[in-house]
């Protein structure tokens, strides 16, 4: 073929590619196209036989009890957040309790009413994050004409549904299709996010509005852990910041060893609030290695974003991590990324900064970032890595 024929031919497959992973293998696929292909040293390691080699076993995060907090346990629990903040930049909030939503929320019910002397009733109907995840299946399930309604190329749409990471700049894409929702304030953007399933919008808005209470529960332990007395202000600013919901959706894969769900990233923002099913594919950096997240039912995944690292001088750690597929089951995660309002400036917490520690980051505004991953691909730390201050 001339050089003047493939250019129209590529330009057709890639056509085919920016409907996402879920259209293409609901057409049936038995290869992974080249387009999903990573370099070798970026892929996971498997063997012939389709099985992930793993270093060692799952990684079992630090388990935070956050109904502890509240009684003689909270020195410790604290103690246990810091140090998982410090070494893995993540931790798991739950137990093994079915009814983690009630145990929070009675921490809730108590916070609320040592906030402000009334106690708001908290009590969570059904299960919000089982629910959430359901729905989001539903969402995914659609044909492709009801879910492309939501596909934008604007990287602040208040809903964007799309593909990979950053579908117009990546040259690999990711095994991923995803839904972004714009969700605090929620009464300005509710009437925008998918009216199919006709239950989507009262489900996810619950499940959004009772994340964002589990994050301000959060940012109070997490200041609290930092030691900064009379952290509120700081409080105040994050409980009126931005949360932006983030559905994932990775359609199992025939040949799982050669592509990524998600490449190695760290997250935008101050906290994540990590929902999956019940199907592994977390994998976080630690030690220089590769380590899959055992997923707990129930329970959340927190991980420090970039702005609590810079928050926090560097204390915490904005890890990397990464999304691996696999060939049998489709797996749904819900991230809920919280952090500053976005036109806040982000620097270092001045009670963390004196003469012995002086700041390792410059102030960072939402529109730095925006330019930055707009010009680039948003992989590794890069971002974060432009804003140390090197002396
Ligand atoms: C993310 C993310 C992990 C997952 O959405 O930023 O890292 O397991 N998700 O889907
Ligand atoms: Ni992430």
């Amino acid at each position: 073929m001339s050089p003047s024929m493939i250019a129209p031919v590529m330009e057709e497959e890639n056509k085919k590619y920016q409907k996402g992973v879920k259209h293409l293998c609901d057409n049936g696929l038995t290869k992974v196209p080249t387009k999903y292909i990573w370099p070798e040293p970026d892929r996971p390691i498997f063997t012939i036989s389709d099985k992930l080699i793993k270093p060692k076993q799952n990684l079992k995060l630090p388990l935070i009890d956050f109904a502890e907090l509240l009684g003689p346990n909270r020195p410790h629990v604290l103690r246990t957040i810091a140090e998982a903040c410090k070494t893995y930049g993540f931790f798991q909030v739950g137990s093994q309790n079915p009814k983690l939503h009630e145990v929070i929320s009675r921490f809730l019910a108590k916070q609320v009413s040592y906030g402000n002397g009334q106690v708001v009733n908290h009590g969570m109907e059904g299960d919000v994050s089982k629910n959430m995840i359901e729905v989001c299946k539903r969402f995914f399930e659609l044909p492709y004409e009801e879910r492309s309604k939501y596909m934008s190329s604007d990287m602040s749409a208040p809903v964007r549904y799309g593909t990979s990471f950053n579908q117009i700049k990546d040259n690999v894409f990711c095994w991923r299709d995803f839904l972004k929702l714009y969700a605090h304030p929620l009464p300005e953007y509710l009437p925008h996010w998918p009216s199919s399933p006709s239950d989507f919008r009262s489900l996810a808005a619950t499940y959004a509005k009772e994340t964002k209470e589990m994050f301000e529960m959060m940012v109070r332990a997490i200041l609290e852990s930092l030691e900064i007395d009379g952290g509120d202000e700081a409080a105040e600013e994050l409980e009126e910041g931005s949360q932006v919901v983030v559905v994932n959706c990775y359609p199992p894969c025939p040949e799982p060893e050669l592509t990524l769900g998600m490449p190695p990233h760290s997250d935008y923002g101050f906290l994540t609030l990590l929902l999956q099913d019940d199907v592994e594919g977390l994998q976080i950096l630690y030690r220089d290695e590769w380590v899959t997240v055992d997923p707990i039912p129930g329970s959340f995944v927190v991980n420090v974003g970039d702005h609590l690292e810079i928050f926090s001088n560097g204390r915490y750690k904005s890890v990397l991590h990464r999304v691996l597929v696999n060939s049998t089951k489709p797996r749904i995660s819900v991230a809920s990324l919280h952090s500053f309002p976005l036109t806040s400036v982000v620097k270092p917490s001045p009670k963390l900064v004196d003469e012995h520690n002086p700041p390792q980051y410059m102030d960072t505004d939402f529109t730095t970032f925006l330019r930055y991953v707009s010009s680039r691909e948003p992989k590794w730390k890069n971002f974060l890595e432009s804003r140390k201050i090197t002396i």
